[in-house]
């Protein structure tokens, strides 16, 4: 791979994606009748010519998560070696269904995820497998969970057990549970959703009571679901606790990591993750916080037995039979044939080393603790509490809908709206490293004129100095 060329395409579209617009503003029937008049398929076209027509939708008609001034979803930047090592990956085209035809790719996996299986202070036999994301870890999660609480669950299905199943979980935390709830044949009623405190923390005595109650009713509670960086508040529960209510009380506790799970790198953030290591199983996204491209999601489970059991499979037409007991991940995780997910977290690491990772997100989190100091230096209000840099604010009289509205049509930023307790707030979650101190002065600088005027008179804002360069 011709790393220099490689090197200055994706810089100079870095920089070509911070000076340009962060909203797009298109149709589907723009875009719709653009792809009709030009693909229909009938004939041979330069590869050069459709490479760059792609670059140019991409540019133009997608939200840039990679800007500086994306304060969104979780959706982060990405760093140079994660890219190479999605391209390789597209190159060579590993199947890591099993071991003996990619063995190479799945020790590079292994390694990897034995490596943040330390981390998380999780035992050295635990197992864990690279997943397309935070929902397919959360399904797997689930599925080990029920093989362990129900030996039937497998071969006979949820409608043979004497009693209906339970999962214990906060309004705060993800909304895909409850499409596992209804895929696994669970149903969303299963979903108990526990009270928070007055920081949105998971309530440990209204957990206790709704389990108590629920097996007063015939219930089988078997599962808790403590979120570390909730993805409306950036909110982790408390751990320690559940892990301790958990073992007591049988059930198996899940935490759901996705995001804030890159925290437990840091010797300075890594103290509010305490209790991870009593985790039945873990979710961590490496496409969230360690700043890979999609997908890149982990699934860590301290029970290889019952992954084992949930996922096995005996096929004659699969090669590898004879590599046992090595591993073969389609016999221990949900999919089949397998992308090598994990070389972009490998090259990551490998490349800018802990240390340099840990820089990224510790930058991050000072990136939003300025950005709080700055907002209640000129008079909004925080309304979350997290050391995560995820921001929720709001002031009297704001509109959401309409502040956010006014931010699109000027380009100032991507920030969202969430509901805390039922009132709408606005949400900026600091996803990018390269975002800096001057984009958050510039932004907090135009958030504050859009308050003092009447927005809808107002014109586009020219970019900032600094982002055309002159900084
Ligand atoms: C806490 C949490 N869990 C799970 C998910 C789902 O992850 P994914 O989108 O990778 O499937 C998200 C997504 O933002 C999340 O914030």
């Amino acid at each position: 791979m011709m790393m220099d060329e490689f090197r200055s395409e994706f810089e100079d579209l870095q920089e070509t994606i911070q000076q340009g617009p962060i909203y797009p503003n298109v149709t589907p029937e723009e875009i719709r009748n653009y792809l009709t008049s030009r693909y229909d398929f009938t004939k041979a076209m330069a590869l050069d010519e459709v490479v760059s027509d792609v670059e140019r939708m991409l540019q133009n008609w997608q939200v840039q998560v990679t800007h500086p001034r994306y304060f969104g979803l979780f959706n982060p930047s990405v760093t140079l070696a994660s890219v190479v090592a999605d391209t390789l990956v597209a190159m060579y085209n590993p199947q890591l269904a099993n071991w003996r035809t990619s063995p190479a790719a799945n020790e590079i996996e292994r390694h990897t995820l034995g490596w943040l299986t330390a981390k998380f202070g999780l035992p050295t036999e635990s197992r864990a497998t690279f997943t397309s994301g935070g929902t397919e870890a959360n399904l797997s999660a689930v599925v080990v969970a029920l093989t362990k609480a129900f030996p039937d669950y497998g071969e006979s299905g949820l409608r043979n057990l004497a009693a209906a199943p339970t999962i214990y979980l906060t309004e705060e935390a993800h909304h895909g549970y409850n499409k596992i709830a209804h895929m696994t044949g669970l149903g969303r009623k299963a979903l108990r959703m526990v009270a928070t405190d007055s920081n949105l923390k998971l309530d440990i005595g209204d957990l206790e009571s709704r389990v108590a109650e629920d097996r007063r009713n015939g219930f089988v509670p078997f599962m808790v679901i403590g979120t570390c960086g909730t993805t409306g508040t950036g909110v982790i529960d408390p751990l320690a606790e559940l892990g301790r209510y958990c073992q007591g009380a049988g059930l198996w506790l899940h935490v759901d990591a996705a995001w804030g799970g890159a925290a437990s790198l840091s010797p300075t953030l890594r103290h509010h993750l305490s209790g991870i290591e009593l985790a039945d199983s873990i979710t961590c996204d490496a496409h969230k916080w360690f700043s890979v491209p999609m997908g890149c999601g982990m699934f860590f489970c301290r029970h290889p037995e019952s992954v084992a059991e949930a996922f096995r499979s005996e096929v004659s037409y699969m090669p590898g039979k004879e590599s046992r007991p090595v591993f073969d991940p389609y016999t221990t995780s949900v999919q089949w044939s397998r992308r090598f997910i994990g070389l972009k977290l490998f090259l990551a690491l490998a490349q800018q080393g802990e240390s340099g990772q840990v820089a990224m997100i510790e930058h991050q989190t000072a990136m939003g603790n300025v950005f709080r100091e700055s907002l209640v230096a000129s008079g909004w209000r925080i309304v979350n509490k997290t050391p995560l840099p995820l921001v929720c604010f709001t002031r009297d009289g704001l509109v959401v809908s309409d502040f956010l509205a006014s931010l699109r049509k000027r380009q100032i930023a991507w920030m969202s709206e969430t509901q805390i307790k039922g009132a709408s707030v606005v949400r900026a979650c600091v996803t990018s490293f390269r975002t800096t101190e001057n984009d958050i002065h510039w932004v907090v600088g135009e958030m504050n004129r859009l308050v003092s005027e009447d927005v809808r008179q107002q014109a586009v804002a020219p970019a900032p100095a600094y982002a055309r360069g002159n900084a």
